[in-house]
């Protein structure tokens, strides 16, 4: 497997907007519900999320906890936080700071839940991050986190992969296989939770149906509201716009004109601290 980029993690400058404009309805929503209901179901009253990005699972989660819960929603970087913030309505049980998920500024035993949507793929050092998380967590509390599935099961990413390889064939941009769907294979995750001292792991692998109204949708979505859309301009720039018709033309032929719809899979993981 291949290791993330320096830069794999850096979402700023147009990507918060695009990428809640256009990712989040199109893969996220529907884990970030499935990992509200799993969170509630565990009743916690003090809660921590983090690279909770634009908010997808916070704006899920936060009409399910009690009137006395706590939730600190943080990310990285500040420019997803300030987004997620901008689209929460005022609700004083949230409080909002920017955190590194793998040195977090909480105190031992501070929170009854972490949780923490499509962000493990992009911490350097899984089981420090891991090890973060059991330190914040009351013990018997839990860790409740997701990855993506390998990008074979994730059919509209590995579209506009092979897309961009063949646009690119010396040097294919692989940020989506590399990183995003690059940390997949359970035996790991198992054992790099248990390095950092969980017990009790359960790995769900969840299908959905990722649909748009058009092609362009998924096309606009992964050249331009992830980071392959740096990955495409540091290629060439000024290509972003014919990568991203390209990669639409090769949706359209396999999927259609119209509506599109297809698979994507993750992997939902409960573990105790
Ligand atoms: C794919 S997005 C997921 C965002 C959100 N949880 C969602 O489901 O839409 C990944 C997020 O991880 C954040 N991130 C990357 N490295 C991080 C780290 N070391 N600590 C905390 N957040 C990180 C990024 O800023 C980004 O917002």
């Amino acid at each position: 497997m291949l290791g993330m980029l320096e830069t794999d993690k850096v979402f700023a400058g147009s990507i918060p907007e695009n990428y809640d404009r256009h990712m989040v309805p199109l893969i996220f929503e529907a884990y970030a519900a499935e990992t509200a209901r799993r969170a509630a179901s565990l009743s916690p009253v003090a809660i921590l999320e983090t690279a909770a990005g634009t908010g997808a699972v916070t704006r899920a989660l936060a009409p399910r906890l009690s009137p006395g819960a706590s939730y600190t929603v943080t990310d990285l970087n500040q420019p997803m936080l300030d987004y997620a913030a901008s689209r929460q309505g005022p609700d004083s049980r949230i409080a909002w700071r920017q955190a590194d998920a793998s040195k977090l500024p909480f105190e031992d035993a501070a929170f009854d839940l972490v949780c923490c949507q499509f962000g493990a793929m992009f911490f350097p050092d899984r089981v420090a991050a891991y090890r973060e998380g059991r330190r914040v967590l009351r013990p018997g509390g839990h860790f409740l986190f997701s990855v993506w599935d390998r990008i074979e099961e994730n059919i509209f990413a590995d579209d506009v992969t092979n897309a961009l390889a063949r646009i690119f064939p010396d040097d294919p941009p692989r940020f989506l296989a590399r990183t995003p769907h690059g940390y997949h294979d359970k035996a790991l995750i198992r054992s790099d939770l248990e390095a950092a001292g969980f017990s009790d792991v359960t790995i769900d692998t969840i299908a959905e149906q990722s649909r748009a109204s058009s092609p362009r949708v998924p096309a606009v979505a992964y050249c331009q509201g992830t980071l392959l859309r740096n990955e495409i301009e540091a290629r060439e720039p000024g290509r972003l716009a014919s990568a991203t018709d390209y990669a639409e033309s090769v949706i359209a032929d396999r999927h259609g004109h119209g509506e599109v719809a297809a698979k994507i899979q993750a992997h939902i993981i409960v573990a105790s601290a």
